[in-house]
């Protein structure tokens, strides 16, 4: 399908949160280089992202990062077609870098700018893959696509490309926001999610039932419900003087919350006829959520490579390609609000 559309080069920025990256892709799908300078051993000493701390360090790296995409592509500005930034939504002072930063070097090579939505960029990090490497198959439309990051929980059922219907979406917390409370509870470094992770590995999933909100008749999600029980059982354990088992913690927290994304996207799934089903933003990262969507055998399942599920350019690039040549963007878009339906 993509051999229709038009060839083009995209140079991609994003800096909606604490990674500062850049990345070159092209046709939405063949990427050349990908740089991601992370902030996280910063943010780690406030057990959080600190956003004046992360605006800072976003101007430092900025152009040393684009500038490595460049060099490792062996491309110059000239070579781009267009230059795309995420737009949103995200840490103001930290988007504005980018933003900014993209308005002059599209300005200065006189390039299309293309202002993408951080969401759609995560479900577009499914259509990437490395130069060099065989493409691997397009995800098929109809799709369920979950997005699971840490400031979103959502299903999305995706008709087209840039086409969405979302059918639910958390009432709470988001799942790795979730992941990021619980490793908060248990004393695990930020960030939570591979913390829990790693701690779970080692863990009985079993040890402790903990609850899971089904939200019956609905999409949605809802997490406080779980993290507030974790809370709970870590209190009655230190009252009773007992060290926290915080592998078993850990590994039954991680299963009710896979439990529950995994049974309500089949469902989704079920309900309108996917194709297949799609999985991105940083939990998708989470292994033991990827073995259990694989496991199934019923739809195909995208899930990105580990480097695409946390923040990157990458994905940036690829909805900016799509956009672009669907004629759903405006040359130097950014005086428009994104242009995600589900915001
Ligand atoms: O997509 P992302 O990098 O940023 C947002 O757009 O939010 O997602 C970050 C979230 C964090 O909450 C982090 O704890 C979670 O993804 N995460 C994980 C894993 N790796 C990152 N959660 C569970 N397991 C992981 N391996
Ligand atoms: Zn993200």
């Amino acid at each position: 399908m993509t051999a229709s559309f038009p060839s083009a080069r995209i140079l991609a920025l994003e800096t909606s949160c604490d990674e500062t990256a850049a990345a070159i892709i092209e046709n939405g799908r063949i990427l050349h280089s990908s740089i991601v300078a992370s902030q996280m051993e910063i943010h780690a000493r406030y057990g959080g992202v600190f956003p004046e701390v992360a605006s800072r360090q976003h101007v430092l790296s900025v152009m040393p990062v684009v500038e490595q995409a460049l060099a490792q592509a062996h491309l110059t500005l000239n070579d781009i077609d267009a230059i795309a930034v995420t737009q949103g939504p995200g840490l103001a002072g930290s988007l504005v870098v980018g933003i900014n930063t993209a308005k002059g070097l599209a300005l200065g090579a006189n390039k299309p700018l293309i202002g993408v939505n951080h969401l759609e960029g995560h479900l577009y990090s499914a259509w990437v893959y490395n130069a060099g490497e065989a493409a691997p198959p397009e995800p098929q439309f109809p799709l369920i696509a979950l997005l699971v990051s840490g400031g979103h929980t959502e299903i999305n059922l995706m008709t087209d490309h840039l086409t969405y219907q979302r059918l639910g979406s958390t009432q709470d917390d988001a799942a790795g926001e979730a992941f990021d409370k619980v490793a908060r509870l248990l004393e695990l470094p930020y960030p939570g999610g591979p913390a829990i992770q790693r701690a779970a590995e080692e863990g009985d999933s079993t040890r402790f039932n903990f609850p899971r909100s089904w939200m019956d008749g609905t999409y949605n999600f809802s997490f406080s419900g779980l993290k507030t029980s974790v809370l709970y059982e870590t209190q009655e354990l230190k009252k009773k003087g007992k060290n926290l088992p915080i592998p078993d913690l850990a590994a039954s927290f991680q299963q009710a919350v896979i439990d529950v994304l995994f049974k309500k996207t089949i469902q989704a799934a079920r309900a309108y006829g996917a194709k297949e089903i799609l999985i991105a933003g940083g939990v998708s990262a989470n292994r033991a959520l990827r073995q259990t969507f694989k496991a199934q055998t019923e739809f195909p399942v995208h899930i990105p490579a580990f480097s695409l599920c946390t923040d990157n350019a990458a994905m940036i690039g690829s909805a900016a390609y799509f956009r672009w040549v669907k004629g759903q963007v405006s040359e130097l878009s950014l005086d428009a609000r994104p242009t995600w339906p589900l915001a």
